[in-house]
């Protein structure tokens, strides 16, 4: 995957209705997007795949849905308010902000770029040891050492390092000087942390158990880069499984196994996938790796997979100061019932956005179609069928002969089962071409045939091969081929 790929998909993605950038008509908004009509049905599919995965396929997971506004003291129990900062950096000429940590992998990339790999692993090395001790200075003497310009003023003339909190945060209430100071949630999971007892105890729920849920996010990015890879608001798709302390690691291990079958599942290539361990995980977590995506612009992270310890129920329930445990009847190897604990957690985090963006990258392809004269290139989505913003596009032939009727005849039956594009406009060979660009897997076209024995032709979007068949048999295709069970079994 290149550079120009990218590109491409970014211009794709805007001229076929899938993401347009925030208040466009106002110069767009930093690092904020929005789903178009079908980047939202594809954005809606790829979170039910989650759903049905993490929820319905589990008896021991359920899901909640949240409020993004949580009491401030949320905050400060789980650590945000001290400790969610990035370090950064101010060139003082440009007057342009970055994240010394960003501006240190940058040279590593550029080093062994270079061939100059001994360079490459030194800083590397450096830079790791700078991160985990949290020492601005270093990160800050690294970045002179190694004669790293701004690439907008191409100068050396920096500031200090220094920590940025990325939460965002409002006021609630209507006087300004009684409002409380509250934050837009900078990540879902606290969301079920707060209601651990509320689900176990309704639910009845016996540990190992889990919690799921989706929605929005938002931290104040300060570098934001690579269209809808780092935004400022965003969806998480995370879940939280609670589990006897002790047991964490072999859970850990599950979940890590478990999620990377979800991924090599999507078909886009079981290489284009891998771990990636964190040397220094985030103040909640004892052990934490990411899977990255070989997105055009290289391997990135998309998913976290943290063993968060008891770090957020413990100090909910300290600031709260409510009990937030669990009473475990079961007994252990010596007869005694383990009783009552605060649950180990191990969570599991995917970017929807981001999953968008590694779903787009790998299913666009252009093919050279045709011969001779005819020779063409097709855009085409190569997306599983199920994924699809469309399952199929009825295409009346003509806009006579009664056979829009028939059409929409069809189409009426069809789309109570399937999400249907209907189009009469234009040659047939430019609307196959169009819906090819959407990722539609099936069209079909009505013509004076379909009058005289209801038989449709069905064109495939993958092979471009198309065949006359019955009503019946379309419908006997979409239940075989548009099915969860092709991603879930
Ligand atoms: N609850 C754990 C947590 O939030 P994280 O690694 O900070 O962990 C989890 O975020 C996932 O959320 C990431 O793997 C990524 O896919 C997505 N994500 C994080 N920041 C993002 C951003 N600014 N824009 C888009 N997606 C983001």
């Amino acid at each position: 995957m290149s550079d120009d790929l990218f590109k491409k998909v970014v211009s794709h993605a805007k001229e076929y209705g899938f993401v347009f950038p925030s208040s466009e008509i106002y110069d767009g908004l930093g690092a904020v997007y929005d789903y178009g009509q079908n980047g939202v049905e594809l954005k809606n599919n790829l979170r039910q795949y989650w759903w049905k995965s993490m929820v319905q396929m589990h008896e021991n997971i359920v899901g909640i849905d949240a409020a993004i506004f949580m009491h401030p003291k949320t905050w400060k129990a789980s650590g945000h308010i001290d400790g969610f900062s990035d370090p950064m950096i101010d060139n003082k000429d440009s007057k342009k902000r970055y994240r010394a940590d960003n501006l240190l992998e940058d040279k590593i990339a550029r080093y062994q770029k270079d061939g100059k790999t001994n360079k490459a692993e030194e800083l590397q090395v450096a830079l790791d040891n700078a991160t985990i001790d949290n020492d601005l200075a270093k990160l800050k003497s690294l970045i002179v050492e190694h004669e790293i310009a701004c690439p907008i003023s191409g100068t050396r003339n920096w500031t200090d390092v220094r920590q940025f909190n990325l939460m965002f945060s409002t006021e609630m209430g209507a006087m300004a000087e009684e409002a409380d100071k509250i934050y837009l949630r900078p990540e879902t999971a606290q969301g079920i942390f707060v209601n651990f007892l509320n689900v176990q105890k309704t639910g009845r729920m016996k540990v190992p158990f889990g919690i799921a849920q989706t929605g929005k996010a938002f931290r104040n990015e300060i570098i934001a880069r690579q269209f809808i890879m780092r935004m400022r608001e965003f969806e998480q798709m995370e879940m939280q499984f609670f589990v006897r302390p002790g047991t964490q690691k072999q859970w850990y291990e599950y979940w890590k196994e478990a999620r990377m079958k979800w991924h090599h599942k999507l078909g886009f290539g079981s290489e284009n996938y891998r771990f990636h361990d964190h040397v220094k995980p985030a103040h909640y977590a004892d052990a934490a790796v990411d899977i990255e995506f070989n997105f055009p612009f290289g391997f990135k992270e998309m998913e976290g997979i943290h063993s968060r310890t008891d770090f957020d129920l413990k100090n909910h329930q300290e600031h709260s100061g409510k009990k937030l445990q669990y009473f475990d009847a079961e007994l252990d190897e010596n007869g005694k019932a383990y009783g009552n604990y605060i649950p180990y957690v191990i969570e599991t985090s995917i970017g929807l956005d981001r999953l968008f963006l590694s779903t787009l990258c790998a299913s666009y392809k252009e093919e050279e179609v045709g011969e001779g004269d005819k020779k063409d290139t097709r855009v085409v989505l190569s997306l599983p069928p199920i994924l699809s913003p469309y399952k199929v596009a009825v295409l009346p032939l003509m806009k006579k002969d009664g056979l829009p009727e028939i059409a929409r005849e069809m189409m009426q039956t069809l789309k109570l089962d399937y999400n249907c594009f209907y189009e009469e406009k234009d040659a047939i060979g430019k609307r196959y071409r169009r819906q090819d660009a959407l990722g539609t897997p099936y069209c079909i076209t009505i013509d004076h045939q379909t009058l005289e024995d209801k038989t449709i032709t069905i064109r495939y979007r993958d092979t471009m091969e198309q065949e006359r068949i019955s009503f019946e048999r379309l419908r006997e295709i979409l239940a075989s081929e548009i099915s969860w069970s092709k991603l879930l079994s």
